[in-house]
């Protein structure tokens, strides 16, 4: 096992504790965040656990008026939050969903410019929306590209059409090339792409193309999931009726070794778990910001947030969410926490010493860079050098860093280190 830098107060003859006993930093320097939900789909794809609701069964005139009284509400939710946190900067913005895309024009420029209506924001901020294929347009990225957005993060999930329809998604595969050559026409400089593998039916060729489909467009960046079965989706509920089988964790793993294979020969960084940038310089700041344990607003249905030593989350019912925020107005304002929280549809926790440690361990664990020893828990001893030999973690660069077996099983090597 390599020599880490830190005290090891097993030598002074102290209980073999390993190599922290310092106490944790803030995540303050890895900057600060705010995360944007908004809730809406056309359809929910039979896989997606995510906060989501469809709208694309709706008359037009009731989803215009849904999604108008949802950005409001965004906005009072948003201008609550800010008031919380003083002068800091905001380094990363993005905008997830569902999908935001969906918004009309006008609805979409507001949120983008929310938060730089709010609050302070740097210079070089990294500003990310999230769309999808099939309502990526012209006139949507224009809107991004105007207000500044510098990363699309797009869905394509596949470039296989019998894998996107197992998906339920309604793209086919040459339109998410259609709609990177929209976006970059607009002006917007980068461009992620998201893929799931392990797609029952989809076989290593099929997640070969897909791969070989994501270099030919030349995208700066890759966000690659395994396909996750959820119990209260339509998915989850076949593979428990067995009319579709669940994904193999074998066929995953090798899935796993051919993303990293094919995208690192074709010199991109595997820098998180699930994402790979083309360059160091391109890797997703608001990303790593959160496997960093960093402090960020989440603003909206769903949303999570980590600020001030507390974590918070909100409601996923739009209909809650939405009754709260107006209800909120019409009170003026008090139906808030102190923490300027709304009341009923937030829950928080503040983090105690030793939750801050491990939760930092499960996600520092994500990044390539690892930590630094003075960032995580007490480990001990045996416990660390068991996770080393067994190749799940390694310490040979003076910080805790998964292996690639580790990353794929990431909670075992915690486990195994926490034990
Ligand atoms: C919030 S979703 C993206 C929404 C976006 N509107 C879309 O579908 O294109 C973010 C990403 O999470 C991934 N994802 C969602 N559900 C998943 C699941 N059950 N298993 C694996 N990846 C999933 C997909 O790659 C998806 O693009």
């Amino acid at each position: 096992m390599g020599r880490l830098t830190a005290p090891d107060t097993a030598d002074a003859g102290t209980p073999a504790r390993g190599w922290l006993d310092a106490p944790l930093e803030s995540g303050s320097a890895a900057g600060f965040g705010v995360y944007l939900h908004v809730p809406f789909c056309h359809h929910r794809c039979g896989y997606c656990d995510f906060a989501t609701e469809a709208v694309g069964g709706l008359a037009d005139d009731d989803r215009d008026a849904l999604l108008r009284r949802y950005v409001a509400a965004l906005e009072r939710d948003l201008a609550t939050q800010a008031a919380t946190v003083g002068e800091r900067a905001v380094t990363s913005v993005f905008v997830g969903g569902g999908t935001p895309t969906l918004l009309p024009p006008d609805l979409l420029a507001r949120v983008v410019g929310l938060v730089g209506r709010e609050l302070d924001v740097a210079a070089d901020v990294e500003l990310t929306v999230e769309c999808n294929p099939e309502t990526a347009d012209v006139d949507r990225f224009a809107v991004l590209a105007d207000a500044g957005v510098d990363r699309v993060s797009m869905g394509a999930q596949s470039f296989d059409a019998g894998v996107l329809a197992v998906l339920e998604r309604r793209h086919r595969p040459r339109r998410t090339a259609e709609a990177v050559a929209l976006a970059r026409a607009a002006g917007i400089p980068r461009v992620s792409l998201d893929l799931i593998y392990g797609t029952p039916g989809e076989d290593a060729a099929a997640w070969r193309d897909s791969l070989a489909a994501v270099l030919a467009l030349g995208v700066d960046h890759v966000s690659a999931y395994a396909l996750g079965v959820h119990a209260n989706t339509p998915l989850g509920r076949a593979v428990a009726a067995g009319t579709v089988p669940a994904p193999d964790d074998d066929v995953q793993r090798e899935r796993f070794d051919d993303l990293r294979q094919l995208l690192r020969g074709a010199g991109f960084v595997h820098y998180e778990l699930a994402n790979l940038a083309r360059t160091d310089a391109l890797r997703s700041r608001h990303n790593v910001l959160y496997w960093r344990h960093g402090d960020y607003l989440g603003v909206g249905v769903g949303a999570h947030g980590h600020h001030d030593g507390r974590r918070w989350w909100t409601t996923r019912s739009t209909a809650r969410y939405l009754a709260a925020l107006e209800q909120d107005v019409a009170d003026g304002g008090v139906a808030r926490d102190a923490s300027g929280r709304v009341r009923d549809v937030t829950e928080e926790e503040r983090l105690d010493d030793e939750a801050r440690a491990l939760e930092r361990l499960l996600l520092g664990l994500r990044l390539a860079e690892g930590l630094h020893p003075r960032d995580v828990p007490p480990i001990a001893r045996e416990a660390l050098e068991s996770a080393v030999a067994d190749g799940l973690v390694t310490t040979a660069c003076g910080r805790l860093q998964a292996t690639a077996d580790g990353w794929f099983l990431l909670d075992e090597a915690v486990r195994r280190l926490t034990a």
